[in-house]
């Protein structure tokens, strides 16, 4: 069985795409998800803040490394272009507000 994706300030739960990222899982599901980069680590504009513990999800690449920063993550957020769910996990969708502002046009 997939692992399950729960959007906790949409009140909405998925299931994982196999074989794909976190992004394009929630993509697939329409979700309100944005990305400049096309899922390159680039543009930052897919972030998602973990709820539940980490262990849902892959650990960091050194490109997310970079382009989040240690304050970003300490903090909980991960891409999801360079994430895949291993076990059912609760995300936290940013609103516009919280995103650069080229990120909320796209
Ligand atoms: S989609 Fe651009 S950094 Fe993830």
């Amino acid at each position: 069985m997939a692992p399950k994706i729960t959007i906790e300030n949409l009140n909405v739960t998925i299931e994982a795409r196999p074989g794909m990222s976190l992004l394009n899982s929630l993509l697939y599901e329409e979700q309100p998800i944005h990305t400049v980069c096309g899922g390159r680590a680039r543009c930052g504009c897919c972030r998602v803040r973990i709820v539940s513990d980490g262990k849902g999800i892959s650990p960091p690449n050194e490109y997310e490394k970079n382009r989040l920063g240690e304050e970003a993550r300490k903090e909980g957020w991960r891409l999801a272009c360079q994430t895949t769910t291993l076990r059912d996990v609760t995300i936290w969708l940013p609103t516009d507000g919280e995103l650069e502002a080229d990120c909320a046009k796209s």
